[in-house]
């Protein structure tokens, strides 16, 4: 097996970094060329400076930029990550949210939800809290680059992998059992919106204001200015006195935004300044 010219995985990964935010720098670099080596294959291309070539100026480049989420994102998830921030969400934020928006559903998205298990886990929240949507309430968009992770998202069977941290009650209470795989029970997916996005697509705007956002474990992947374009994104999305939840490894430390660090049930989310 032949290896890639690091000059070639960079010119690649920079035209990938432009397009998507995700950065395959430093180590990262092998990462991107194990996923796409198949790709090349596939194609006949023999490097990834051919690959960068055939995406910029093939006539199927287009379709080409396409497929790429599929082959180049991490979707690891499952349901109740991170679990204690649902708590705070439940116990904290909502009875704070509510009042300040009682003549309309509070408003949630899941930015970079993968297959779904991270905005599911929220509805069955909300319904364990006694919020069932039927209640309108609230609701749920959640979004992702992949629009395989949407699909699946849509279908709602999972593996084993995707319920590793739910206990025996939990699996009983909220899946259906179907040839060896988990169905998620209808009622918590009623109340769910899913679509397909690039977050960081030229003039991507989100369409209404959300009270919460959860991105979690997506920054990590994106470089320096995807970051701060994304936390501009989000700051613009969110209502004054609104939510960001990160991933446990994810910061806003050092970076200039509107976002502010809140400890909030002894864990770090962000706020957008409320209007005076
Ligand atoms: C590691 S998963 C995290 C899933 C979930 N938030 C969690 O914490 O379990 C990161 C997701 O971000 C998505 N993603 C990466 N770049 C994106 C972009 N530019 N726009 C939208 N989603 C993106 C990936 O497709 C992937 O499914």
């Amino acid at each position: 097996m032949t290896s890639f010219q690091p000059a070639d995985l960079k010119l690649l990964g920079d035209l990938i970094q432009e397009r998507f935010g995700l950065t395959f720098e430093g180590v990262r670099q092998d990462i991107l060329g194990s996923r796409l080596r198949p790709r090349l294959r596939e194609l006949r291309l023999d490097s990834p400076r051919a690959y960068y070539e055939y995406l910029r100026f093939h006539p199927r480049g287009d379709a080409e930029f396409d497929r790429l989420p599929a082959l180049i994102t991490n979707n690891e998830t499952y349901f109740f990550r991170e679990t204690r921030q649902f708590e705070i969400l439940i116990e904290h934020v909502l009875p704070e949210r509510r009042p300040a928006a009682p003549s309309r559903p509070l408003r949630l998205l899941s930015a970079g939800c993968s297959s779904g298990e991270e905005p599911y886990s929220l509805a069955i929240a909300l319904h364990d809290a006694g919020l069932p949507p039927a209640a309108r309430s609230w609701e749920i968009d959640a979004c992702d680059l992949n629009p395989e992770r949407i699909a699946r998202a849509r279908e709602a069977l999972y593996d084993e992998t995707s319920l590793r941290a739910c206990d025996p009650e939990s699996r009983r209470r909220y899946f259906s059992v179907e040839g060896g795989r988990f169905r998620l029970k209808d009622r918590y997916r009623v109340g769910v919106r899913f679509f397909q996005s690039n977050l960081l697509a030229p003039g991507f705007a989100l369409d209404r204001p959300y009270d919460v956002i959860l991105c979690r474990n997506l920054l990590i992947y994106f470089g320096d200015a995807a970051f701060d374009r994304l936390i501009g994104l989000f700051a613009s999305a969110l209502v004054p006195g609104g939510y960001l939840f990160l991933g446990h490894s994810e910061s806003l430390f050092d970076r200039d935004t509107e976002l502010l660090p809140v400890v909030v049930g002894g864990s770090v989310v962000y706020r957008k300044t409320a209007k005076p």
